[in-house]
């Protein structure tokens, strides 16, 4: 981010449990974090973006929601599409993978209001058929920090 970012940097001291920091540093090490610094602005950013999403259900999100299933399902994939043309303004993308004989992986990019991502992730993921799924929800970095 730098030079990217108007941002002023600041330092701050953090007291914390031994024990706790020790087991935060193996943390950030297995995960690949070259400073502590960088792996404490990706959790207070997540943080920050989990209340935001809580908290504000009409604010701009981006996403993506993957899904398993069984392609031989009565009527699932007719119904997968339906729902999807409901919300069409809403999808970016959908990307579709044949893993197995039986088995299909689809991966759909989303952006718009949360209450409607979560809307279209909802109904989707309930359906019979369905056998396996999340939905990933973010926000653009510009409105991580607004107030
Ligand atoms: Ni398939």
């Amino acid at each position: 981010m730098r030079g990217k970012s108007l941002s002023e940097l600041v330092r701050f001291g953090v007291s914390i449990e031994r024990d706790l920091l020790e087991n935060y540093d193996a943390l950030i090490s297995e995960r690949g974090y070259a400073t502590r610094s960088e792996a404490l602005r990706d959790l207070i950013r997540d943080a920050l973006i989990q209340q935001k999403i809580e908290m504000q259900t009409d604010i701009h999100a981006l996403g993506s929601l993957t899904l398993v299933y069984d392609h031989h399902a009565r009527n699932l994939v007719q119904e997968m599409g339906e729902i999807q043309h409901d919300f069409h303004d809403n999808i970016l993308s959908v990307m579709h993978l044949h893993v197995s004989h039986d088995d299909c992986l689809e991966i759909i990019a989303l952006r718009g209001a949360v209450s409607q991502i979560a809307e279209l992730a909802n109904r989707l993921l309930s359906l019979k058929g369905i056998k396996n799924g999340k939905l990933f929800l973010t926000l653009p970095s510009s409105t991580i920090t607004e107030k």
